[in-house]
């Protein structure tokens, strides 16, 4: 029953920020899903009879690799596969899942943001008994198998049908199909008031949600619509769609633009919201007001409380490093922990298993807490609708206020998309050698008052990971930080996060660009990103 296949080597499979990810056609190499698979497997040790979760966020492909992981299971003896329905699991869902049926690990199937289709992107990634991504020694110990695999192990047999929930056996093995949102929806009325958010829409509360045709619509319609009360049509682009009707499913104002004009609008609702890919990401905007993920995080750890999951309090906030430091006052203020790890929620694993931080969150569109080990954006809507159901105060005023309270991080990504990768690599090696005649140069009426790579002790492990993103730190603490991104499928991407705090009310109404000017043209001066690269302006500014 159990057939071994030889293999050789593919030079290329090292994990990235989440997990692997390739474009379809370089996945669809004999043997390219099998080795890593099979290598995940090698690299763990004792899953023998145990659950192994799988699920994906339905792009193109996805369904064509849930089989070849059940089978490759089986092979391998687990125990039993828990398969969300047509192989359908938000990666916070997986995460929950994983937690709620003491699963040994997971296999998540998603490039999260990045478009999908025959010649897209797919990625899979591997997490851990905790719901969370696996950490650095984890994805280090797959990569080393993956350069020297010489078999992979499956059973053969005829395809699993994922449509229907049940249990069926492989070899050995029981599959469970299981309903992807059940188990989520029930976590969620743990932590949110849903009779307050019921409430807050019978009152004629207006929201927009847009799932972008991607994982969240299934989830999104059944809390949303069914469980709170929301007008039908409150979800858009529910149908989760293999090439995400060929947009980007990532919820930023460059691909989710269409929501921004809406809430900018005259007919904006009151609240508007969306998800990406895989349901770990989330944007909000407000009537007339587009939140930003680092304010977001900071406004909804300074208003957990509400929310009754969080009624007793946060044990600290967490948030990496690039992301602004506006969650920092509000973890002050609080007299709890602050905590900054690398780029990537692996990261936070460690401090949310050790009760250290309860809210986490990351610039690029991610927040969560410890109800799961990933980012979640549904979560992070319905932390927001407790709030304001709570409140009943405008998104606009809430964002207001706590600025007035806590001052005003202005804060922008620039992304640099494509560039040659030998160009990027030798941008960030010469950024790395200018770092010690940095300090005390005076640019733009600006003094650097340190510079540094950003490295990571992690306090729970002691583990450390270098080299995680050049920062550059003015006096009074404005700062520009340059990293290469870890998630992309072509060339390299440079992002460069810029950051200056405002404390004084006055001044809290400028344009975001315009505010921070002085220090894109010194990122500018201090990384020679036009003159390395050609390029005149980043192609995503959020
Ligand atoms: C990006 C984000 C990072 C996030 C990751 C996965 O990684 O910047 O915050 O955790 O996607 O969603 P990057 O491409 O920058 O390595
Ligand atoms: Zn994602």
């Amino acid at each position: 029953m159990i057939r071994t296949a030889a293999t050789t080597p593919f030079a290329d499979q090292k994990p990235g920020t989440s997990g692997l990810r390739k474009k379809v056609p370089h996945f669809r190499q004999p043997n390219y899903v099998e080795n890593f698979i099979q290598s995940i497997f090698d690299a763990l040790d004792g899953f023998a009879g145990q659950t192994l979760v799988v699920g994906g966020d339905g792009r193109y492909f996805n369904a064509e690799v849930v089989q070849i992981v059940i089978r490759m299971a089986a092979a391998n003896g687990f125990g039993r596969v828990l398969v969300g329905r047509d192989g359908l699991l938000s990666t916070p869902a997986a995460s929950n899942v994983i937690r709620k049926y003491k699963a040994f690990g997971g296999i998540i199937l998603s490039a999260s943001h990045n478009p999908g289709g025959p010649t897209e992107d797919f990625g899979i990634k591997y997490n851990i008994g905790n719901g969370g991504p696996a950490p650095e020694k984890v994805t280090d110990a797959i990569f080393e198998r993956t350069k020297a695999i010489v078999a992979w192990k499956t059973v053969d047999g005829p395809d699993v049908d994922l449509s229907r929930i049940g249990e069926t056996k492989v070899g050995q093995m029981t599959v469970g199909i299981i309903d992807p949102v059940d188990d989520y929806a029930a976590l969620m009325e743990t932590l949110f008031d849903f009779d307050a958010i019921r409430a807050l829409f019978a009152s004629g509360f207006s929201m927009r949600f847009d799932a972008m045709s991607a994982v969240t619509g299934p989830y999104a319609e059944e809390i949303l619509e069914r469980r709170l009360g929301a007008p039908a049509g409150t979800v858009i682009n529910k149908v989760p769609l293999p090439d995400f009707g060929g947009h980007h499913p990532d919820p930023n104002l460059v691909h989710a633009k269409d929501l921004y004009d809406l809430m900018m609008g005259p007919d904006a609702p009151d609240f508007g919201a969306a998800s990406d890919g895989d349901g770990d990401r989330n944007l909000v905007i407000g009537r007339g007001q587009f939140v930003t993920p680092s304010d977001s995080l900071a406004i909804l750890a300074a208003n957990a409380n509400l929310a009754p999951g969080y009624a007793g309090g946060l044990k600290g906030i967490a948030r990496s490093m690039p992301t602004s430091a506006a969650a920092d006052h509000v973890a002050k203020k609080l007299g709890i922990g602050c905590y900054e790890t690398p780029t990537g929620w692996k990261f936070f694993g460690n401090l949310l298993d050790a009760g250290l931080a309860t809210i986490c969150g990351e610039e690029s569109a991610g927040s969560g807490s410890d109800h799961v080990r990933e980012k979640d954006g549904l979560w992070a809507v319905l932390l927001w609708l407790n709030i304001l159901a709570v409140r009943r105060e405008s998104v606009k005023t809430v964002v207001e206020k706590h600025w007035t309270e806590f001052g005003r991080n202005y804060y922008s990504r620039h992304d640099y998309e494509g560039l040659d990768a030998t160009v990027a690599n030798a941008l960030m090696d010469e950024l790395r050698n200018s770092l010690p005649a940095l300090p005390d140069a005076h640019m733009n009426d600006l003094f650097v008052a340190r510079a540094d790579d950003f490295a990571y002790s992690d306090p729970v492990d002691g583990s450390l990971s270098k080299r995680q993103g050049v920062r550059v730190i003015f006096r009074g603490g404005s700062r520009v930080v340059f990293r290469l991104s870890g998630t992309g499928t072509e060339g390299a991407t440079l992002r460069v996060y810029i950051e200056r705090y405002e404390p004084d009310p006055a001044r809290h109404g400028l344009d975001t660009q315009e505010a921070l000017r002085e220090l894109i043209a010194n990122a500018d001066m201090i990384a020679g990103i036009a003159a390395r690269t050609g390029r005149a302006a980043p192609d995503v500014i959020t």
